[in-house]
């Protein structure tokens, strides 16, 4: 199974919209993509493709992933935890638990596993990098100079723990009047995959409990977010 890690140095610059809507892309085109949600201190996933809080089960040893919208198999730290009494997550629980969604999750035929990171190169970006050895990483940035230099930092990471750079996503384009991504691209030499508009009906999407590319396949952002599917397929 490959594994794509989405990852950032920021928050807040839509990896969890681009993973959520991605996984959803690559299954219209047909690819058996699953999603797994690690961000511990902000699982979005779910929310992202309108599902339930729900327990996940197990079956013969091994944990069954939730099925979201186009049949994706979903796990999600949202589903181990419930919102009104977090755990404390510290690193090396957070180690385990990865390391346990990694190796213990019967994904069944899934092709291609979208990973959902938080914001930063912190415990979780680590062990995705020792227990996906290997995987395709893509950066996401939004086009202002703050982004591109944190961004910076996280390409430096994932070339030094041997996650494989496969290229930038730009998202929230058109917000901000800047060539930071150009820089961005050029100082680390990966390409563009795609500019993601911003669509204030994301929001909208939200509140209907529709993914995004699912309630406006037409628009700009869909369009690109399928570009970015057809370049991983
Ligand atoms: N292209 C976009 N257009 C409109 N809203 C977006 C877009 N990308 C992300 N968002 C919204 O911005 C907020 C932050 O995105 P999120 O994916 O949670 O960021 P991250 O996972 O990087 O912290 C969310 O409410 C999300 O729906
Ligand atoms: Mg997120």
């Amino acid at each position: 199974m490959r594994a794509l890690a989405i990852l950032s140095g920021k928050g807040g610059v839509g990896k969890s919209f681009i993973s959520a809507n991605l996984a959803l892309a690559l299954r219209k085109l047909g690819k058996k993509a699953g999603l797994l949600d690690l961000d511990f201190h902000g699982p979005s996933a779910p929310e992202m493709l309108g599902m339930e809080q729900q327990d996940l089960k197990t079956r013969n040893g091994k944990i069954v992933p939730a099925t979201g919208p186009n049949g994706v198999p979903v796990v999600s730290i949202a589903f181990m935890t419930s919102p009104d009494s977090p755990i404390i997550w510290r690193g090396p629980l957070k180690s385990k638990a990865i390391q346990q969604l990694a190796r213990d999750v019967d994904w069944g035929e899934t092709e291609l596993l979208v990973v959902d990171l938080p914001p930063g190169t912190g415990d979780e970006a680590i062990s995705t990098s020792t227990e996906f050895k290997g995987a395709e990483t893509l950066f996401i940035t939004t086009p202002s100079k703050i982004s591109k230099n944190v961004v910076l930092r996280a390409v430096s990471f994932a070339r030094k723990v041997g996650l494989r750079p496969k290229g930038i996503v730009e998202n929230m384009s058109g917000l901000f009047e800047s060539d930071a991504t150009e820089t961005l691209a050029e100082t680390t030499g990966l390409p563009i995959i795609a500019r993601i508009p911003f669509d204030a009906r994301a929001e909208e999407a939200l509140e209907q409990k529709k993914p995004f590319i699912l309630a406006y396949p037409d628009s700009g952002t869909s369009k690109e977010i399928m570009k970015v599917a057809k370049t991983l397929v």
